[in-house]
């Protein structure tokens, strides 16, 4: 069964649709597959400088979620100094597995659906990068709504998107239900960013 939903998966109408609609099974063999064909050995070039000072500026030294955290390169790239602690949560197994690698005292990593995850603390700094997308459409805002709520009181979510015009209704999902605290743009790759609460 599983091998049949593997060879289903390299079609890519059945992948974009496992990853948004599928059970959380269908979800990590589908990301697992996307990791295992190399599609985001580019992962790396996405943590920018701007991007890292972003994080740090809005984590304050805090504790950081970090939902759809693939390989754990922002928890690399982040300064030690700058969070108390960083949990990082991904549905793809191949993932947290190179992630894993990374963990230390204040960081560690989790297999999970960040649609279903119910975290058991609150947090300073819940970040997206490059993960709302897979994010049932329907869900989205049910979905940002449990994460806001758990946010320590001067807790922000932050979400970024690189060519963000193909997902501009998150954007103006997000503008017409939360308090926008900082809205802008990259100079690589047209990555928008919002921060808000
Ligand atoms: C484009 S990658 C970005 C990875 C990382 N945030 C980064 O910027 O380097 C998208 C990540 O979201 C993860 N993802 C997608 N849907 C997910 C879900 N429902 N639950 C947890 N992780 C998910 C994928 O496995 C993948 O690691």
């Amino acid at each position: 069964m599983l091998e049949f939903l593997k060879r289903l998966l390299k079609a890519r109408g059945v992948l974009f649709l496992a990853t948004r609609f599928g059970t959380t099974k269908m979800r990590q063999a589908a990301m697992d597959e996307v990791y295992k064909s190399g599609t985001w050995d580019d992962l790396d070039q996405r943590v920018s400088e701007e991007l890292v000072e972003m994080v740090e500026a809005h984590a304050g030294g805090g504790d950081i979620l970090d939902l759809g955290c693939g390989p754990g390169l922002l928890s690399a790239a982040l300064a030690p100094e700058a969070f108390a602690s960083y949990l990082g949560v991904d549905v793809s197994a191949e993932a947290i597995a190179i992630a894993n690698k990374r963990a230390s005292e204040k960081v560690s990593f989790q297999l999970g659906d960040i649609e279903r995850l119910r975290p058991e603390r609150s947090y300073d700094l819940i970040v997206f990068t490059e993960s709302i997308m897979y994010v049932n459409p329907t869900r989205r805002l049910k979905v940002l709504k449990g994460y806001a709520d758990k946010l320590k009181p001067r807790g922000r979510l932050m979400v970024t998107v690189v060519q963000y015009q193909r997902f501009e209704a998150i954007f103006d999902l997000i503008a017409s239900n939360f308090e926008v605290v900082e809205d802008r743009m990259f100079r690589h790759r047209e990555r928008r960013v919002i921060v808000f609460s």
